[in-house]
């Protein structure tokens, strides 16, 4: 008989919600207080994941990247899986430690700190504790880079059994990033002399804030911070002007305000984009009785279900499932 699943009460200004007896806030900015649960995604997302767990109920759950420990600890209380396995390359968090030991959740739930996505041998260590058993649900929010997300999904795709699902949170980040510094930049009139630079620079700078430990020049780390206040308090949304709100809003007009040369010290690599994952899916997903059966795209996740082809755990790599025949990715 499947498991019971607890119902989710939404509450606050529709930003947190009771999940059995546990209080889960989501909020993508903003101060985080020591004794909350926060789930670092918009509630719109938070009720996407509702109804993905009801629809799918998996009972073997891997999440990359677990900051704060709040997502993790969500998917342990609703989903109530058999086995849940949490990787970070920052340390285990407290607050997923302390729900585990509260709810006598040892031997179900087991989180791996200082584990790189990237490292294929100690991602696959950390999965240990699924035995042989396949995986039904990989979720990816870990550093949203295109390199580090392809080594973990090629060592974890060839787990996932067929029919479960490989969820990659934040696909499109690069491209939005890179529209909204278009915009910021002025329509076709405006000097776009500047534009692949500004990308790029903008792209190594999300990438040294989501690296654990690493630091911006502190000229900019300011700049951010007035951006940022001042899109609060001018109430900005995303709807109006350069929809650059949020974090990454603050970045894009930052850099309109810091003398970018300061950026040249943003260590980073130019890599492709992650959004590339999106047409190399497709272009799997087009092929019948193939590994991949079908793929969703939102704004907010890619979420790939395994078809019946087998892929071997040993030799499978990314490029493998979508040759680019036509040059879609060069
Ligand atoms: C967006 S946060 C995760 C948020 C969390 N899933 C939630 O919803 O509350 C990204 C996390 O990924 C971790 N991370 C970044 N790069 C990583 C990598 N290469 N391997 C593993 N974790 C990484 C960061 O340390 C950070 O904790």
């Amino acid at each position: 008989m499947a498991t019971e699943l607890p119902s989710w009460n939404w509450a606050g200004s529709g930003d947190t919600a009771e999940v059995d007896g546990e209080t889960f806030r989501f909020r993508v900015l903003g101060l985080d207080t020591d004794h909350e649960l926060v789930v670092l995604k918009t509630a719109e997302i938070g009720h996407d994941y509702e109804q993905l767990i009801r629809r799918e109920r998996p009972d073997r759950i891997v999440e990359l990247g677990m900051k704060d420990g709040g997502s993790a600890a969500l998917l342990a209380v609703a989903a109530r899986p058999e086995v849940l396995v949490g990787i970070d390359l920052g340390p285990v968090p407290e607050r997923l430690t302390d729900l585990v030991r509260r709810r006598g959740l040892d031997g179900r739930v087991y989180a791996h700190g200082g584990v790189d996505q990237a490292d294929r041998a100690a991602v696959l260590a950390a999965m240990e504790p699924f035995g042989d058993a396949a995986i039904d649900l990989v979720i990816d929010d870990a550093s949203h880079l295109l390199g580090p997300t392809v080594a973990s999904i090629e060592a974890l795709l060839p787990r996932v059994r067929p029919g479960g699902l490989y969820l990659i949170e934040d696909w499109c980040g690069d491209y939005l990033q890179a529209c909204m510094t278009a915009e910021a930049i002025g329509g076709s009139g405006g000097d776009r002399s500047d534009l692949p630079e500004r990308i790029e620079r903008i792209r190594r700078t999300i990438e040294v804030l989501n690296s654990p430990g690493a630091t911006l020049p502190p000229e900019l780390v300011a700049a951010l911070g007035v951006e940022h206040e001042r899109n609060q308090r001018e109430g900005r949304t995303a709807d109006e002007g350069l929809g650059a709100v949020g974090l990454i809003g603050a970045i894009v007009t930052a850099m309109f305000t810091v003398d970018l040369d300061l950026l040249r010290t943003v260590p980073g690599r130019a890599s492709r984009p992650l959004s590339d994952l999106a047409t190399i899916f497709a272009l799997a997903a087009s092929r019948e009785h193939g590994p991949i059966e079908t793929l969703h795209v939102t704004s907010n996740w890619l979420l790939v279900r395994r078809g019946g082809a087998p892929l071997d755990p040993d030799t499978f790599r990314l490029a493998d499932l979508a040759p680019d025949h036509f040059g879609y990715l060069t």
